[in-house]
This record gives structure tokens, sequence and C-alpha cells, in this order.
């Protein structure tokens, strides 16, 4: 549910295409903090009405964890998107947590998608608000109104950049969405990477890159990981279950930097509580309340990624 949800961790989301039985059978077991049924691009247009109620069956009878669990519907520039919500959500039951909406290109689409869902919460009898919003950003119209997308419902929790689709919008000369581009002088999405993340951020959503698609070559996604993680996202997704180990180890942080992280609290704490000061030396470092920030934020993902403190 959406209260439930917005702070677990999401280092790894996991896509499983809705209209196969036995990726959905498959997915439980495999360790994804976030796992999401795909009812749009990853299913044939033949194949999509059919899939919801897959879809539904899988979240009331499948045996989850408490990882997050979303269902994917189709764009609101489809025929479908109504009908999946309306269906699936009557039918899954309180175990669904979310619901991701693809290619929004305006705050009204999340806006329309919550009002939708308030009339089932009501009809089916789940609380207010039980359901999440998560919301792809992979067109450029999306992209120029995210701030407005990212503050327009208080049932979104997570933002998300869909390098594919975004590619393709963009009309950029690539074959294969979301990976390097060996000929640009840098990284030919860090301005998009950026705006996302700063529009997250500023409405307290998760943040997460999307797709890889070459799934047969975990270095180049190992290492492709890092841009993201670096700039402050909280996961990404995985379209097979190896991409999720690589993701829950890149998207943790390490024992040493946990560890490090508490160190900085204890030193914070003993200056302003005991010694009175808003500044004090950290080893070869001024530490501050900047500094506070920076660490609380690595011991909640340690903490999160199930990390203890080493004994002194
Ligand atoms: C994901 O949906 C993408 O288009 O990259
Ligand atoms: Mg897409």
């Amino acid at each position: 549910m959406s209260a439930r949800t917005r702070a677990m961790p999401r280092r790894s989301c996991l896509s499983v295409p809705g209209s196969s039985e036995r990726f959905l059978e498959k997915a439980p077991s495999v360790p994804a903090d976030m796992t999401f049924l795909d009812l749009e691009d990853s299913v044939a247009p033949l194949e999509k009405v059919e899939a919801r109620q897959k879809v539904a069956k899988a979240v009331r009878e499948l045996p989850w964890d408490d990882r997050v669990l979303c269902v994917r519907v189709n764009a609101w520039d489809t025929k479908w998107t109504y009908g999946d919500v309306i269906e699936v959500v009557s039918s899954a039951g309180e175990r669904l947590d979310e619901v991701m909406l693809p290619k929004v290109q305006s705050a009204a689409e999340v806006v329309a998608l919550d009002l939708l869902l308030t009339q089932i919460e009501q009809n089916v009898g789940l609380g207010q608000g039980h359901i999440g919003i998560e919301a792809q950003i992979e067109t450029t119209r999306g992209l120029i109104n995210v701030e407005e997308i990212c503050a327009a419902s208080p049932r979104m929790e997570a933002i998300i950049f869909g390098p594919a689709d975004f590619a393709a919008s963009m009309e950029m000369p690539v074959l294969t969405g979301g990976v390097q581009i060996p000929e640009y002088p840098g990284d030919h999405f860090h301005y998009v990477f950026s705006k996302i993340l700063m529009a997250g951020r500023a409405n307290g959503l998760q943040v997460i890159d999307g797709p890889f698609l070459k799934v047969r070559e975990p270095d180049a996604f190992r290492d492709f990981c890092q841009r993201t993680r670096v700039l402050g996202y909280d996961g990404k997704w995985a379209l097979h279950p190896d991409q999720v180990t690589i993701l829950n180890e890149i998207f943790s942080p390490t024992q040493d930097q946990f560890d490090h992280a508490w160190a900085i609290l204890d030193a914070y704490k003993e200056a302003t509580e005991n010694e009175r000061k808003g500044a004090v030396m950290f080893g070869d470092e001024m530490i501050d309340e900047a500094s506070r920030k920076m660490a609380i934020k690595f011991v909640t993902r340690g903490e999160r990624a199930g990390l203890e403190r080493s004994e002194p």
C-alpha cells in the first residue's frame, strides 16, 4: 500500500511480462526489492486483455514476500488504460501496492489515474490511498513536465526514467536504448538523469533508472549502473534475475561506507550536543550539518540492505 511501500528499497525493480504464466510463477523466487507485472510493452497487443486476469491472479495467489508489488498498465494514449486499471485493481486484492503509469506526458495523466483509483478503492473496499503510483518519464514532453508530474498526486511514490522509449521520442540515431553511445563525448543522458532526479527529490519521491537491454552483458550492465548510482538514484530495472543480483549489490552501501557514515553521525552528535559546536574536525575533514545529511542517506540505505554496524 502507498504508506507501506513509500520508503521501501527499490534497488532492483524486476520487470515480468504479464502474459507469461511461466515468468509470473518464477517471479516471487527472484530476490528483487520491487517487482512489476507488465501489461504494457512486453505484452503483445493480442494478449493484453487476457493478461489482465493472469496478472491479478498472480498478485492474489503467488507467494510474494513483503517486496513492493506493482502492475504496469498501458499508457493513456492507448485504448487499454482504464480497462487495465479497473480490472486489475478490482480483482488483485490488498497485496497490490502500486500501479505504474508509462509514457506520462503531463500531470493531468497522473491526476486521471488517481481519480480512477479513488473510485475503485471505494467500490472494492480498499482503504483510500492504498494504491501508490510510479510514473515513467520516457517522452520529451514528459521530461519537460517532470516537475509537475512528480507533484501531481500524494499517491506518487517513484519517478522512473525509460531510456528506450525516450531515445525513440528524441529521435536519437540509436537502435538500442539505455546503453552507452561511445561516439558521444560524455554521457548523452546526463541532463535527463539530473533533471528527473531533482524533480523526484524535490517532491520526496524515489528515483529509478530504467532497463539496460543488453541482458547478456553483465559487465557492461555493472559498469552502466554506476552512472545513476553515483548521481543518487535509488535503483534500476532488471530484465533478468542475473541483473537483480548485480543491482542489489551496486545500489547498497559497502560495509566500510556504512560504518564510516555511522562514525560521522556519532562525531557530529557529540560535537553539537555535548560540545555545542556546529562544525568539528573528523579525521582530516571538517564535518557539519550537511555531512550529517549525507551520512543519514548511507545509514538508511545500508539498513534497508540489511547491514549492521561493525563492532568498533
Ligand atoms: C522502459 O519502459 C523504456 O522505455 O526504457
Ligand atoms: Mg517504455
